[in-house]
């Protein structure tokens, strides 16, 4: 099983923003963003796959993310590009909130 990483509380993060937790705080091998949609918490890499924008920084609404740079669409539950100019996913990863404490699963 993969080691959980307590990122961030829950009132870290507002409905509609990303968080991005850096490399060298998780330990795992790229940055991450939290996001909050709705109630609802999900993890992806934070390196948009289509160029170097931060997902953490785009618009989060209807369970998908906009990359800031150039308005592709990826799913927050599955990394999946909805529209170009994307093709390729970003890897999503398991979040539990516990207490108010949101927990990334990287991996
Ligand atoms: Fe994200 Fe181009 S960098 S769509």
């Amino acid at each position: 099983t993969t080691t959980g990483i307590q990122v961030a509380s829950v009132g870290d993060i507002e409905d509609g923003e990303g968080l991005r937790v850096p490399a060298a705080t998780t330990g795992y091998g790229a940055d991450i963003a939290v996001f909050h949609d709705g109630g609802a918490y999900f993890a992806l890499d934070d390196t948009c796959s289509h160029g170097k924008a931060s997902l953490a920084e785009g618009w989060v609404e209807n369970g998908e993310v906009e990359c800031p740079l150039h308005a592709a669409r990826f799913c927050l539950k599955s990394g999946e590009p909805q529209c170009m100019p994307a093709t390729l996913p970003v890897a999503a990863h398991r979040v539990e909130v516990r207490d108010d404490a949101i927990w990334v699963y990287p991996g």
